[in-house]
C-alpha cells in the first residue's frame, strides 16, 4: 500500500466503516478516525485523499448535510466514498424517478405531483391498481397498493393537507406480526405486541422524532403483477451480488420480507446484464438495486440505494456474467476499490510532474 496516502473514516458501530477500519489495520493503512459532524470536517479530512462516511437513511442530520457535505469536498479534490454519482439520489424516489428517465433505464411508469388540482385530475381518468409510495423509507415501510380512485383520493387529499409521518408505525407493527408469523417465535409475538401498543399510544421510533412529515407531492406507479419476489442487485465495482427477496404472504412487496434465495443459478443473465449497465450509467462505487418483472418478462428497476444490509456473500458474477466462487463481503472490495482509485489518482500526480 502507498504510505503516503491517508483516508479519513467516519466511524458509526455496526456500519459498513466497521469493514473498513479493520481493513486499513490489517493492511498497515494510514488513516484516522473522523468525525463527520464536527464543524470543522474540512479542516480535519484537508490533509486526506480519500474520506469515507457510511451515512444513512434514518438518520435526520445525514440527511440534512451528508450530500452537501460530499459536494464541498469533492471540490477540495478529496476522493470521497459514497461520493456524488452514488449517492445524490439515495433514499430519494422522486429523484430516482427523474435519473431512471434521464440515463434510459429501464423502469416502471411513475407519476408525480406537486400541485393538489392536477393530482386530482390525473386520479380520475387513471387506470387502478397503482403503486402509491413516499419519496423515502425502506423495508416496503412506505409503498401501498392504491385499489381504486377512492383510495386515490384519500391519498392526495392527506398528501396535500396532513402529510404522512417518515415512518408508519403501523406498518412497523405489520411487519413484526409478519415476522412473527414467519418465523413463529414468542419473542416475535411480544415484539409485534411491543409495536402494536406503541402505535396505538403514538409513540414515534426516536428516527423521526426530528424529521418533517412529508407532504407537498405524490408518488404513484404503475403496478407490476405476478411478481412473487424482487431481485436485488448489488454492483460494487466490477462485481454483482445477488439476493432474490420472497414477497410476504399475500402480499406484493418483498422488500422486508426476509425470505431470501442466495443460490446464483436462478438469477436471468439480463437482469446480471442490466445490473452492470445502471451502475455504469450512473457511474456508482456501489449500488443495490431491486429489480421487478414486467409483463414480458423484463427486468425493470424500482429502486436503487448505495449501501445494503447483506454483508455475506458465497460468490459474484464478473463482467462476463461468469459466477466467481468465492465467500466475499463487498464491504471490503468498497475499499479496495477505493483505496485503488485514489493511487490511481496519484499515478497521475506523479506522472504529470
Ligand atoms: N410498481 C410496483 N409493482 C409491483 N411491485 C412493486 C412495485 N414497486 C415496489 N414493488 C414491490 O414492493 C417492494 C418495496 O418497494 P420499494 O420501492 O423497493 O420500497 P422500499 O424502499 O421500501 O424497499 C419491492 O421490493 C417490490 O417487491
Ligand atoms: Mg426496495
Amino acid at each position: 500500500m502507498n504510505k503516503e496516502i491517508k483516508i479519513a473514516i467516519h466511524r458509526r458501530e455496526k456500519s459498513f466503516s466497521d469493514y473498513w477500519i479493520d481493513w486499513c489495520e490489517n493492511n498497515n493503512v494510514n488513516f484516522k478516525i473522523v468525525d463527520a459532524y464536527e464543524s470543522n470536517i474540512i479542516n480535519e479530512i484537508s490533509d486526506c485523499d480519500g474520506f469515507m462516511w457510511h451515512w444513512h437513511q434514518d438518520s435526520y442530520a445525514d440527511q440534512l448535510f451528508a450530500r452537501q457535505l460530499t459536494l464541498a469536498i469533492t471540490g477540495m479534490g478529496v476522493k470521497v466514498f459514497p461520493d456524488v454519482n452514488t449517492s445524490w439520489h439515495f433514499d430519494d424516489k422522486l429523484g430516482q424517478k427523474y435519473l431512471f428517465e434521464s440515463l434510459g433505464i429501464p423502469h416502471i411508469k411513475t407519476f408525480v405531483f406537486y400541485e393538489k388540482d392536477k393530482a386530482k385530475d390525473w386520479i380520475n381518468h387513471a387506470t387502478y391498481p397503482l403503486v402509491f409510495k413516499l419519496r423515502g423509507g425502506a423495508g416496503s415501510n412506505n409503498v401501498k397498493k392504491v385499489r381504486n380512485k377512492r383510495e386515490a383520493k384519500y391519498l392526495v387529499n392527506k398528501a396535500f393537507g396532513s402529510g404522512f409521518p417518515v415512518v408508519d408505525v403501523y406498518e412497523v407493527a405489520w411487519q413484526a406480526l409478519w415476522e412473527y408469523r414467519r418465523d413463529k417465535k414468542f419473542i416475535k409475538l411480544l415484539r409485534f405486541g411491543y409495536y402494536f401498543i406503541r402505535a396505538i399510544v403514538g409513540l414515534k421510533p426516536k428516527s423521526m422524532s426530528l424529521r418533517e412529515r412529508q407532504k407537498g407531492y405524490i408518488y404513484v406507479q404503475d403496478f407490476m403483477p405476478n411478481n412473487t419476489y424482487d431481485d436485488r442487485m448489488v454492483v460494487v465495482g466490477k462485481r454483482c451480488f445477488c439476493i432474490r427477496r420472497m414477497c410476504r404472504k399475500n402480499d406484493f412487496r418483498a422488500s422486508g420480507s426476509g425470505i431470501k434465495i442466495y443460490d446464483h443459478s436462478v438469477f436471468p443473465k439480463e437482469s446480471i446484464a442490466l445490473a452492470f449497465l445502471v451502475a455504469k450509467k450512473i457511474g456508482t462505487q456501489s449500488i443495490a438495486m431491486d429489480l421487478v418483472y414486467d409483463k414480458n418478462g423484463k427486468p425493470r428497476v424500482v429502486e436503487i440505494s448505495y449501501c445494503f444490509v447483506t454483508d455475506k456473500f458465497n460468490g459474484y458474477f464478473n463482467e462476463k456474467l461468469e459466477w466467481v466462487n468465492a465467500r466475499v463481503t463487498p464491504q471490503i472490495f468498497m475499499i479496495e476499490d477505493f483505496m485503488a482509485a485514489i493511487e490511481q489518482k496519484e499515478y497521475f500526480k506523479t506522472a504529470v510532474c
